[in-house]
Order: C-alpha cells, then structure tokens, then sequence
C-alpha cells in the first residue's frame, strides 16, 4: 500500500509521515532527503548549479535511501543535508528535468511491494499517481516559517526569523512553479490545513482516513 503525503516546505509532512509510519508499520520514504543528498553534493565540491553541470554530476553519483537514512555514494549523510544552505540548493537542483527522472525512478524503486509512505512534492501528481491514499498537508506561510526557525534552533543551529520566512517564501515560488512536476495537490489528494493542529491531531485525522476505508 502506498501512502502519499505532499506539501510545502515547512508544513509538517515529515513529521507526520514519520510519526505515522511507526504507528502503522509501515516504511517511510523522505523523498525530499534524495534531492538534499544531491545538492549537498554539488555543494561541497563547489559545482556550479546549472542544469548541465549536475547532469554531469549525475552521471556518477548514487543516491539510496533505506532504514530510514539516505545515503549519497555510500555514505550516510542524514546529518549533514538539513541547513539552510543546502535547502536552497535543493530547491534549485530539484528544478532540473534530468534530476527529476533519476529520483522518480529511484522512488518508485525503493517503493515496489511494499507498505510505504512517501513524502514530498510530487509524490500524489507523479511518483503515485495511484497511490491509495493521498494527502496534502500545508500551512500559512508565517507558521511553516515559524515551526522552521524552531526546529533550527532545537538543532542548535544560529537562524534569524525574517531570513527563514524570505527562505521559504522563495522556495514555495520555486518549487510550485517549476517546469517539472511543480508542488501542486492532486486533484484526488486530501487537503488538511495544519495552521491551527498539533502534530498529533494531524497523525490521527490521517489514521482515521486510512483506518476508516478498512484497508488495514
Ligand atoms: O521536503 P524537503 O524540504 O526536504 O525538500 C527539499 C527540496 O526538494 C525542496 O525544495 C523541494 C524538493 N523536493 C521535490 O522537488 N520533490 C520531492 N518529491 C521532494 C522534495
């Protein structure tokens, strides 16, 4: 069974899913994690962001992702893929066609025969169009930026709060207007706004759903 869960930066999606996949049992996909992976790699070897540049970089580069951790050539990079330099980066690098078919594919992949929620942008329009359940979980701008700043800081990562909404408000923009699978909700998806919700409130509206079709 396939459990699609796409929205913007910052809504929540990946703490749900992964809250969600404990509870059900089921494996978890960061579907994000595998376009961070790449533009940390482009990152520490100083490749110029450019759609040529990074197909080139593809051509020798190996992305995975299981037991929860990602992996880029090998090496578990989970720890190092999460800052603000490399979120930019990935919006960009995420833009690019090429990019997009090799992550596709590789989603798809990992995914085959098995219970598995995936989040991301695309999962529901793309990856899954088929996916037995669909979900888009968004949230006004200022609070996505808000839960950000927070989490940057538990992290102890130094953030400035204006920086973090400019952030995300440019990334929206980028990642939902793109050429290539854009963040849209799927037609069929169901939206749940997380503005006013705890985290928990948004695992049980889900399980509901799934529960309530009485496919577990
Ligand atoms: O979910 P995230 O913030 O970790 O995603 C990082 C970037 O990757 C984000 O800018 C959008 C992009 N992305 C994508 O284009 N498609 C996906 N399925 C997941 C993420």
């Amino acid at each position: 069974m396939i459990i699609a869960i796409d929205g913007p930066s910052g809504a929540g999606k990946s703490t749900v899913a992964r809250l969600l996949s404990r509870e059900l049992g089921f494996e978890y996909i960061d579907t994000g994690a595998m376009y961070r992976a790449l533009a940390y790699k482009a990152y520490i070897n100083n490749i110029e962001v450019k759609e040529d540049t990074i197909d080139e970089m593809l051509e020798t580069t190996e992305v995975d992702y299981s037991d929860n951790k990602i992996f880029l050539d090998k090496m578990n990079v989970e720890s190092l893929i999460r800052s603000e330099e490399i979120s930019k980066y990935a919006s960009k690098i995420s833009a690019f066609k090429n990019v997009r078919t090799k992550m596709v594919e590789l989603q798809r992949n990992i995914a085959k025969n098995k219970n598995v929620i995936l989040d991301g942008r695309d999962i529901g329009t793309k990856v899954f169009p088929d996916a037995d359940f669909k979900f888009f979980i968004t949230a006004s701008v200022e609070t996505r930026a808000e839960r950000r700043y927070e989490q940057l800081l538990a992290g102890g990562t130094a953030a400035d709060r204006d920086n973090v909404l400019e952030d995300i408000k440019k990334r929206d923009i980028n990642d939902s207007t793109r050429e290539f699978s854009p963040l849209k909700k799927a037609d069929d998806a169901i939206l749940i706004d997380t503005t006013h919700m705890e985290i928990n409130e948004v695992v049980r509206k889900i399980k509901d759903f799934v529960g309530g079709q009485n496919v577990l």
